[in-house]
């Protein structure tokens, strides 16, 4: 089912009376369910991204944390479907969480799966510019499409994939960054870690 545009759902702005509106169009309105989406690599995932997948959680109906297979961030530590295995290990607590994978486009994936809403965290100022040149191109591809971003708890405001690969492969602790689960996995990952 198609869900109207701000426009379509209030032609006259949001202060306007009922007027002649159809019964029950408010209600059904109000009680549309916001179904969003985190994208990332997630190579792997921390302690922020599950921040903002429990804040995120508690807005939306429900939240499809999508794995990019083809990023062009070079060669990935972990395969997708490792990714995919510790996503939904960490997330089993939530009951309104899932975890796909996606390819090409991020605003066609969306549309497949039927979501109104893209999730982003944002830790710093520096995260901003390229969050908002991608957040005004996804909406140049489709204007029907929100992003919606929020911070992390301010402990893991430094804290990023990258991060944690590079400190744990140098043999440094990143104990309390990560889940458990990802932790066992960067050992198993990186031999002779101590
Ligand atoms: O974990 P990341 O690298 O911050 O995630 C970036 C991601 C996956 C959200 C972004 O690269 C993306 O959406 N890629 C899909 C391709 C796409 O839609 N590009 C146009 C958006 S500018």
């Amino acid at each position: 089912m198609r869900h109207p545009s701000y426009r379509e759902a209030f032609p006259r702005g949001i202060g306007q009376k009922a007027g002649r509106s159809p019964p029950g169009r408010c209600i059904l309105l109000f009680m549309r369910a916001i179904k969003a989406i985190y994208p990332g690599t997630f190579d792997p995932l921390t302690n922020g991204h599950l921040d903002l997948i429990a804040r995120g959680a508690k807005i939306v109906d429900h939240l499809v944390v999508a794995i990019l297979r083809n990023s062009e961030k070079g060669t990935p530590l972990f395969t997708v479907p490792e990714r995919v295995e510790m996503i939904s290990e960490a997330t089993r607590g939530f009951g309104n969480v899932s975890v796909a994978t996606f390819d090409g486009l991020l605003v066609e994936f969306a549309r497949s799966q039927g979501v109104n809403a893209v999730l982003r965290g944002i830790r710093a100022i520096s995260d901003y510019e390229y969050e908002f040149q991608m957040a005004m191109m996804n909406r140049k591809l489709d204007p029907e499409l929100e992003t919606l971003f929020m911070m992390p708890a301010e402990k893991y405001t430094y804290v990023s994939s990258r991060l944690i690969k590079g400190v744990f492969q140098l043999g440094g602790d990143v104990s309390g960054l990560v889940p458990p689960l990802v932790m066992e996995r960067l050992k198993a990952k990186v031999p002779g870690h101590p």
